[in-house]
């Protein structure tokens, strides 16, 4: 893994349009998770998505991971399909249940995906690297199940980032974390994004954590989704745990409230 802190970013814009999932079930019956969701991500950018529970988040997510096909519309990221840029493992994925490999050591589940093929190979240098990023130095022999949670989310990250993507998804990775631990990832996260500066979208139902790490952060609407509001972040970075108490942190995180607030009625009011 050579040093990319000083060139431009290695992320690829993703561009989405049109965008629609409907799950088909049983008996003719159907769920339409996401309608008519466009967005333009710039490259090497921070993009946090959040919105009600339900409205079709993850399926956006497991769209450009090409997981999941689009019903309707596009996906471009950097000019190619979804399904080019996963053969060619240019795709970081880590979801809220790391789904670590309890059998190996963090050595060797970094190491996982460059085993399965595609484009990349790591050898011990860029092992190294990755490990001293997500700062698990120290730990290289040891097993999931003696770390912690926020060390097994960073594993998953090194683990994502092990295949040098342009694009790093991340699916409320700090979920199951308490609020000091989680902040500490926000801020470890930050610091790979910056040393990196793949395009990363993340999903999260924290607002302050979409608001403290994103260039844009996206709300959507109730199922099915789609985009709501885009507010930009201007805060300078690196962002500081300081920053979050400024009247200029607080606005942000009041406009992004009310969008949210909007639609989480519309969400609760479709259920009733
Ligand atoms: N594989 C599937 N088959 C059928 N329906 C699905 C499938 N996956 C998701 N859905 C439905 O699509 C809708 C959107 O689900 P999705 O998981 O994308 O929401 P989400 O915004 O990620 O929610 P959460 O915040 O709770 O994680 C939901 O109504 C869900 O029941
Ligand atoms: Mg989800």
């Amino acid at each position: 893994m050579h040093d990319r802190s000083t060139e431009a970013p290695a992320g690829l814009e993703i561009e989405i349009s049109g965008l629609g999932k409907r799950y088909d079930a049983a008996r003719g019956a159907y769920t339409d998770a996401v309608s008519d969701f466009s967005l333009t991500i710039p490259a090497g950018s921070f993009t946090s998505l959040i919105g009600p529970s339900g409205c079709g988040k993850s399926t956006v997510l497991r769209m450009i991971a090409d997981i999941e096909t689009p019903t309707t519309g596009e996906i471009s990221v950097g000019g190619q399909t979804p399904s080019q840029i996963r053969t060619s493992s240019r795709l970081g994925i880590a979801f809220q249940e790391p789904a670590l490999l309890p059998w190996r050591s963090v050595l060797g589940n970094i190491r996982f995906p460059s085993e399965l093929g595609g484009r990349t190979s790591i050898d011990r240098g860029d092992l190294t690297a990755l490990i001293d990023l997500v700062g698990l130095t120290g730990f290289e022999r040891s097993r999931p199940g003696q770390l912690s949670g926020g060390m097994r989310q960073r594993v998953a990250i090194a683990r994502a980032l092990s295949v040098h993507p342009d694009v790093l998804l991340l699916d409320e990775p700090f979920g199951a974390l308490d609020e000091f631990t989680r902040q500490k990832m926000n801020l470890e996260l930050q610091r790979i994004w910056a040393a990196r500066r793949v395009t990363t979208l993340l999903v999260t139902h924290s607002i302050t954590e979409a608001v403290f790490l994103a260039d844009q952060v996206v709300v959507m609407s109730a199922r099915p989704g789609r985009v709501a509001e885009i507010i930009d972040v201007d805060l300078p970075r690196p962002r500081t745990t300081e920053m979050m108490t400024t009247d200029d942190f607080h606005h942000i995180v009041d406009r992004v409230s009310r969008t949210l607030f909007t639609s989480q009625r519309a969400a609760l009011e479709g259920v009733a």
